[in-house]
């Protein structure tokens, strides 16, 4: 197992893996966060089950995402590591041959999303009241629309969505060819799970704070 870890091919496969558990969070969070538009009952019913309705999944499941961003970011951070050391002059001149602009904001895109989950977290599960001073217990709803009748968040948001559309797209797409799933680079369908994921999540996450930014949801 060891062994496994210690080579560049089994970093990326740790990677891979623990990105599509996230990338299945994100998606079944993107789609409970929609319910906002139903109203608040239904939304505060979802919250409350990421939250405390069976704890024990709770707990599984905050384990298992906290363990998964843990070995995902640990496997980049030793591979870029690799990739440094392997090539510790820059290019004199770098220009981008087959790489795309997603692929090249990886690794400052995984950072700013880190930073982005911490900021989140505290907002909205752990309450801390200088990231929202109305924080309220058990009220998702009026926590959420609270946030996003401030400029500055509806902002915030959406630059964190544009780099997880980023991060998606090449995420999704590169960990088809690690795992041997695509096989040719150019490959037209395994090309479009990609985008077709990344747009959905980001686009159905996005309408959150426009809809409180447009008085949708209020
Ligand atoms: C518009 C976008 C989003 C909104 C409105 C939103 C809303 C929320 C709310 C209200 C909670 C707290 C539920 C509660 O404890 O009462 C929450 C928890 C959480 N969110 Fe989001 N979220 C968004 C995007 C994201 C994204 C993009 C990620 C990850 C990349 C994410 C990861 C999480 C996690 C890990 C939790 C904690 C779950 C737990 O308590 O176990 N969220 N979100």
């Amino acid at each position: 197992m060891l062994k496994f870890w210690n080579t560049s091919v089994g970093k990326k496969v740790v990677m891979g893996v623990t990105g599509l558990i996230l990338v299945g969070f994100v998606i079944g969070h993107m789609v409970g966060n929609l319910q906002i538009f139903m109203g608040v009952e239904r939304y505060n019913a979802y919250a409350r089950l990421l939250q405390e309705d069976i704890i024990e999944l709770t707990w599984a499941v905050r384990v298992t995402l906290l363990v998964s961003v843990i070995l995902h970011a640990l496997s980049a951070w030793q591979l870029t590591r690799r990739s440094w050391a392997a090539r510790p002059v820059d290019y004199a001149l770098r220009e981008a041959q087959v790489s795309t602009y997603a692929s090249r904001t990886m690794r400052w895109g995984g950072v700013f999303l880190f930073v982005f989950i911490l900021v989140h977290l505290g907002q909205f599960t752990l309450g801390w009241t200088w990231l929202l001073p109305e924080y309220a217990k058990g009220a998702a709803y009026g926590n959420v629309v609270l946030a996003f009748e401030r400029p500055f968040w509806v902002l915030f948001y959406l630059v964190a969505m544009f780099f997880l559309l980023l991060h998606l797209l090449h995420g999704t797409w590169a960990v088809l060819r690690t795992l041997g799933v695509a096989k040719n680079a150019a490959e037209p369908l395994a090309r479009r799970i990609p985008v077709i994921i990344a747009l959905l999540v980001t686009v159905g996450f996005s309408l959150v704070p426009l809809g409180v930014a447009l008085g949708v949801v209020r």
